[in-house]
């Protein structure tokens, strides 16, 4: 899709120069890191274009004009280490010392006032990582190399991010690896209205991933929960959401007539390049991962996307507020 800004190479190292002034360990100390970025805000550095862009971001999301963006050019790390695939997590621990993408990804969910959330299964971080690892592979789960069909993340969980965003840190170049996305608004004009009213019900249940269940074994299947909620958020992952037993015959009709909108309905495509900084709703829509030619699978299995999980405002952050760790806001247990 086309980029909603391209930065220029002076835009793109003027942000990295002011993202490089910032000392603190987004890893150990969150809090401290966020303020920083505050800090930097404040102080003017960061060039108009992107601050216009993210305000763009902002008021499309608040309009309705669109949930999906593309800012392209990003600053990102200069020296990125290899991850491997056994545990890539506790290798960018160890080995990442600069937090450039990390820093652009607080930046914008600052400028776009939708703040963090994070998972006590990703070690609290509110950074997180988009690379294949071993154990998962060919698996439903961002944590493989495999494609990923229509889905929201953390569907079986109860504190679900509202927007995700992806900057691409390290993206082979000859494959064509596609992120898609369907707008919920799409998906509901697909749908008949009687089915509407049915996929609201709480009919349906959706399996744990297999990452979360790997992380926390006592995860196994979602409480019930309609399809559809809001306006047109869709609770779905595709092939695994399913009817929950003892449901009425109608939610398997309704379930049907859905799968058959999402293979009808408009989406977007958008390869992630290095640089690229992809956002996106998370539940007012789906979106999915399509390997559509691997030219060389060793290569793709480096790929590395830097991820957040946000909320989409303060007041949904605060909804959660029993649910903190450790008193850090937007950090929860699931
Ligand atoms: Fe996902």
């Amino acid at each position: 899709m086309k980029p909603l800004l391209i930065l220029t190479e002076r835009e793109r190292e003027s942000i990295f120069d002011a993202l490089a002034t910032i000392s603190s360990n987004p890893y150990l100390e969150y809090q401290d890191f966020a303020a920083s970025v505050t800090d930097l805000i404040a102080s003017r550095r960061v060039p108009r274009p992107f601050l216009v862009a993210l305000e763009r971001v902002r008021s499309d999301r608040r309009d309705g004009a669109s949930v999906v963006h593309v800012l392209r050019n990003c600053p990102i790390d200069r020296d990125l280490p290899d991850l491997g695939n056994d545990d890539p997590m506790a290798r960018k621990h160890e080995l990442k010392k600069t937090f450039i993408g990390e820093a652009l990804l607080e930046l914008c969910a600052q400028l776009t006032g939708t703040p963090l959330l994070a998972y006590a299964r990703n070690r609290g971080d509110f950074f997180t990582d988009v690379v294949a690892i071993d154990r998962f592979s060919g698996t439903l789960t961002g944590y493989s190399d495999s494609e990923l069909y229509y889905h929201n993340d953390r569907t079986a969980h109860e504190v679900r991010a509202d927007y995700i965003a992806l900057l691409g840190l390290r993206c082979p170049g000859k494959d064509l690896i596609y992120t898609g996305f369907i707008d919920g608004r799409d998906l509901l004009e697909e749908c008949a209205a009687s089915t509407l009213s049915v996929l609201r019900e709480p009919y349906f249940i959706t399996p744990f991933d297999v990452y979360s269940r790997d992380k926390n074994n006592s995860l196994t299947v979602s409480k019930r929960h309609p399809i559809l909620e809001n306006d047109h958020s869709f609770r779905y992952l595709d092939t695994s959401t399913t009817v929950a037993p003892g449901s009425p015959e109608r939610a398997k009709d309704a379930l049907l007539d859905m799968k058959n909108a999402l293979t009808r309905v408009t989406r977007t495509r958008h390869r992630i390049l290095e640089g690229d900084l992809l956002l996106l709703a998370n539940q007012d829509g789906l979106h999915s991962r399509e390997k559509v030619e691997v030219v060389d699978p060793t290569q793709v299995r480096s790929r590395w996307l830097l991820k957040t999980y946000a909320f989409r405002d303060e007041a949904a952050r605060a909804s959660h507020r029993e649910k903190w760790l450790d008193g850090v806001p937007g950090r929860v247990a699931d």
